[in-house]
């Protein structure tokens, strides 16, 4: 296939795009050859520590699931996903609405080609939209006059930050981020998030390798932080049981022993302001 000239007006199909990376691990088909190339380098590292690197994106898809799962059964009605991603099966909007007819969810993302197909999925489901915005900016984010026709933030509400933290780079950025999320909830909102851990399980020079193939791509970079950083994330707000864990522990549908290897992957955790 001649990826050039099926590529969207105004997309570079030979820059590796961290959505497309992603939905070609989840085993989509909206990626490009160069995606290919930046997702096989990623997935060739994780072997090296003994990681799947597709399994490691299913799980945070099924962590992400379960929580939205949960928060929806337990009354939350309103989700904000940040970092959205490409759809792909089961997205928030399928899975709240199951477990919360009526729910509302707002997409948001600062690729214009997932944008562009999140679109495409809901022309016809006016309870969710799809919105672009940046994480780095949340107050454009609650401020966007669509968003706030769309969620009532005197209510509660879920914000998720799934496997998207890991793309902003700068340290204070991400912690400034969050905590002026954290100021704009109102008690019962929630908080998903999920994000790459850095431990001591990960050698120096795989860090340094991933660095070097998301250092080329449309996110720049890619950083892990130690758990304490993480779960300081969740300052103020009380982490749900089990805790911040690796994603596949979170509240397994089916019972789960985290493994060593596990520990490289993905961790979350949601929290809730009491
Ligand atoms: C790895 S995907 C995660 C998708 C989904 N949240 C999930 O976990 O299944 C990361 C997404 O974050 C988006 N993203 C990266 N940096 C962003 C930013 N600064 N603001 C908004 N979205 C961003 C990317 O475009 C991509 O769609």
């Amino acid at each position: 296939m001649d990826d050039s000239r099926r590529a969207p007006e105004g997309v570079d199909p030979t820059v590796p795009n961290i959505a497309r990376m992603y939905d070609y691990y989840l085993g989509g088909k909206d990626n490009f050859a160069a995606d290919r190339e930046a997702a096989e380098k990623m997935l060739a590292i994780g072997r090296q520590m003994g990681n799947d690197g597709r399994e490691v994106a299913r799980e945070n898809r099924g962590f992400l699931q379960r929580a939205v799962r949960h928060l929806a059964e337990s009354g939350i009605t309103q989700f904000v996903d940040i970092g959205a991603g490409l759809p792909t099966q089961e997205n928030v909007h399928q899975v709240a609405r199951r477990h919360a007819p009526g729910a509302r969810v707002v997409y948001v993302d600062n690729d214009p080609v997932v944008l562009t197909h999140a679109r495409a999925l809901l022309a016809d489901n006016p309870e969710t939209i799809a919105v672009a915005g940046d994480v780095r900016d949340p107050d454009a984010v609650f401020d966007d006059p669509e968003v706030r026709a769309h969620i009532d933030f005197a209510r509660p509400f879920a914000v998720l930050l799934v496997s998207v933290l890991h793309f902003v780079t700068d340290d204070e950025d991400a912690d400034r981020i969050v905590a002026r999320i954290r100021e704009r909830m109102v008690p019962g909102c929630h908080l998903v998030l999920s994000h790459i851990l850095t431990t001591d399980e990960v050698a120096e020079e795989v860090v340094a390798e991933s660095k070097k193939v998301y250092a080329a791509t449309s996110s720049g970079g890619l950083v892990g932080r130690p758990f304490k950083r993480i779960e300081a994330f969740f300052d103020g707000l009380e982490i749900l049981e089990p805790g911040l864990v690796p994603v596949q522990a979170w509240r397994p549908d089916v019972p789960w022993e985290v493994q060593a290897d596990d520990r490289t992957g993905i961790f979350g955790a949601v929290g809730g302001m009491p």
